[in-house]
């Protein structure tokens, strides 16, 4: 299926082109740099939620699911941009958020008026506020409860996420109905799918922690069905921010499935510890301890997203450890977590950033990127919440890096983008950007990394990560030093007599490419950081 093998882009609409002049991205805007996604080599698009909102948690509080936020345009805009990106040939998932709405949606302010609405019961309601006390709160720096009393109601209601957010009751079959007709007029606008927000905590269960229910998967079944007999072809993204054996579950079985596609967060801050740490053991702990998927399925894997770098999946050791290495500022933390953007987190060292990205898009999954860090866009550590991986997208050396014509645009744009922005890196063909273009391109043209089987192969050197992926008789041999010092490999590693070709450094050989130490046994001298995509040539096959 096309997801299996497609490259995502995220696309937040408010940070990338503002085309009326308001100071905030929208769909007008986004439609006319469709074309820079399209270069980039991306299959598909995800949008973050584009919905009516107050804005309490930036449109994850939605408070009408039928529309288009104001400041976005209107549904006929988003309409355009979604034919436009078809037309280039580019999917587009769109957020749905199925845990919870905004205090500001008709639902809650019905129910929390009167007893007797029928919108009362859409709602989790207590008089105490003291069940499910088992359940973790997941905002830790500004939630003190998953209860919050409500004075109009005179009960307390039920909250996952800010106390903005109540959460649906989802023991109603009337909230099903809700959101199968809200899921059926998005895809009768043609969107290709759903990324699924939040997705553990949509019942609530006495002695549980409230996460991964039966009686979620069943709900989840439910909208798989409607989709596979209605809408096959479209795709399922769950976000379960869970253990890989805790996430399977997600994507249900042969007679009864449920997502296509998952998150894989416990790969992701592993990535980032194996780096600092110039040691794969990370990287292959958690791939070994990742079960098969069931067919048609496939994982999303991802380095950064918009939300803070989230640790929720280490253990507490290896989490302090994470933020004593990448947050030297306090203020760099949130929650359990790591509010910096990519190239913040690698030192802005290109070397760091080519080796992360060798290594993710030869991972198995589909690999989905966080706009602007194709170019290595910074962060602001100044603002609040996780705005600081939100700022305009940086276009040029023009006036608000060439997002908006406005005085002030809805967050500052960073202070980087002189130096940092689209147009400077396209003229270069080292930038970060023509470097993504270029892996991604070389991904695209093989198989075996994108659909391949992956096996480990020894090198007697933990920080040396090695496997290959095969497809159907091909394979590439993936080889990184995720070390900042040189290594060296046994000289009978590979077979010298054999001319490999490095994807990564077209028209060169492995030989042209690594120094043979003269010492004897020989060996194979590996720089700092050095990344290798191996491979026969194509006719040898
Ligand atoms: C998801 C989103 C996050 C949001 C939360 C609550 O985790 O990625 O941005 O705040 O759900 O909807």
């Amino acid at each position: 299926m096309w997801y299996q093998t497609a490259v995502f882009y995220e696309l937040y609409i408010r940070a990338y082109k503002d085309s009326n002049g308001d100071g905030r991205g929208d769909f007008r805007g986004a439609i006319e740099k469709l074309d820079h996604i399209q270069s980039l080599g991306v299959n598909a698009i995800w949008i973050l939620p584009h919905y009516p909102s107050p804005l309490q948690d930036d449109g994850y509080d939605i408070s009408d699911y039928y529309g288009v936020h104001p400041d976005y345009g209107s549904l006929d805009d988003f309409q355009t941009f979604l034919d436009a990106a078809h037309q280039r040939g580019l999917k587009v998932v769109i957020d749905i958020v199925l845990n919870h709405t905004s205090d500001q949606h008709p639902w809650f302010q019905a129910a929390r008026r009167d007893k007797k609405s029928p919108y009362r019961d859409y709602y989790v309601w207590s008089d105490t506020g003291a069940e499910y006390p088992d359940a973790r709160i997941i905002f830790l720096d500004t939630e003190p409860a998953n209860w919050t009393y409500d004075e109009l109601a005179g009960q307390y209601y039920w909250h996952r996420f800010y106390a903005s957010q109540p959460d649906l009751n989802y023991d109603n079959p009337q909230v099903h109905a809700e959101m199968f007709r809200i899921m059926r007029f998005w895809l009768d606008l043609g969107v290709d799918g759903f990324r699924a927000d939040a997705v553990p905590y949509l019942y609530e269960r006495e002695g549980t922690n409230c996460e991964n229910l039966p009686e979620t998967h069943r709900f989840l079944q439910k909208v798989r069905r409607m989709m596979d007999v209605e809408y096959p072809d479209r795709v399922l993204i769950a976000e379960a921010n869970q253990w890989p054996e805790d996430v399977l579950p997600y994507f249900g079985t042969p007679a009864a499935p449920e997502f296509h596609v998952c998150f894989h967060f416990p790969i992701m801050p592993r990535l980032f510890m194996a780096l600092k740490k110039g040691d794969k053991t990370p990287i292959v702990d958690i791939l070994n301890r990742t079960p098969p998927l069931p067919p048609g399925a496939q994982w999303m894997t991802f380095l950064r997203n918009h939300d803070e770098l989230t640790l929720e999946m280490v253990t507490e050791e290896e989490r302090e450890w994470m933020w004593q290495q990448y947050t030297p500022d306090p203020r760099m933390r949130l929650n359990l977590g790591i509010r910096r953007r990519l190239a913040s987190l690698l030192d802005n060292d290109k070397r760091k950033w080519f080796l992360l990205h060798a290594l993710f898009l030869s991972l198995p999954g589909a690999p989905i990127i966080y706009y602007g860090d194709e170019i290595g866009m910074g962060d602001n550590i100044q603002l609040p919440d996780r705005y600081g991986c939100r700022t305009p997208m940086q276009w040029d050396d023009g006036r608000n890096a060439g997002f908006s014509h406005a005085a002030e645009t809805y967050l500052p744009v960073n202070a980087d983008y002189q130096q940092i922005n689209v147009a400077e890196q396209e003229a270069d063909p080292d930038s970060y950007l023509n470097l993504l273009r270029f892996l991604l391109r070389t991904r695209q043209s093989e198989a075996a990394l994108r659909q391949g089987d992956l096996d480990w192969v020894e090198t007697g050197d933990t920080a040396v990560l090695a496997y290959t992926r095969r497809w159907q008789g091909r394979w590439v041999l993936c080889l990184y030093n995720l070390s900042g010092e040189t290594r060296t490999l046994p000289g009978d590693f590979i077979n010298a007599s054999q001319p490999l070709h490095d994807l990564l450094h077209p028209g060169q050989t492995w030989q042209d490419n690594v120094r043979v130490c003269s010492n004897e046994p020989r060996e194979w001298e590996l720089a700092p950081f050095a990344a290798f995509w191996l491979a026969k040539e194509k006719s040898a096959d």
